[in-house]
């Protein structure tokens, strides 16, 4: 069972951004697959959380980009979520060797459960807060397409 499975809740209302995140969580739902049940964690566990971790590299990547293009009064807010997102990665980092020790599926569940839970939330908190100011400064633009999605102009 995934613990996050995407849903237009999650949406913050980058298509983009909104795509990449439903991208993410389907690979951590696919590691957690990998873990239930008896026995010890496949190879390719591993192998797709490596995935995971280069993909949310390059998503911070892209937010980093939109966020050197908004204006100075922002320095603090951009600071502290690029920050953030090195909190994010060293957090992420952390769980790979425990899908590569050979340990028991039963092992390592519940700690990586518990840490794709937080994980999760930084993903997507800062993020809201970085869509509103992109709207704001006319980054972004809501360009209703009749199913309710928005549309990214770059300015
Ligand atoms: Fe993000
Ligand atoms: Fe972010």
């Amino acid at each position: 069972m995934r613990t996050f499975q995407w849903s237009h809740e999650l949406k913050i209302g980058h298509p983009r951004i909104d795509e990449e995140h439903q991208l993410l969580l389907g690979l951590i739902g696919d590691v957690e697959e990998r873990l239930e049940g008896v026995g010890a964690v496949p190879a390719d566990a591993a192998e797709i959380y490596q995935r995971f971790l280069i993909f949310l590299r390059s998503h911070c990547d892209f937010e980093e980009q939109l966020m050197r293009d908004l204006p100075s009064r922002y320095v603090q807010r951009v600071s502290s979520h690029c920050r953030n997102h090195g909190q994010l990665m060293h957090e992420a980092r952390a769980l790979l060797p425990l899908l590569t020790a050979q340990t028991s599926k039963a092992e390592v569940l519940e700690y990586f459960r518990r840490a794709i839970i937080s994980l999760t939330r930084d993903l997507i908190m800062d993020d809201s807060e970085l869509v509103g100011i992109l709207l704001r400064e006319h980054h972004l633009v809501l360009m209703p397409d009749g199913g309710g999605e928005s549309e990214l102009r770059l300015s």
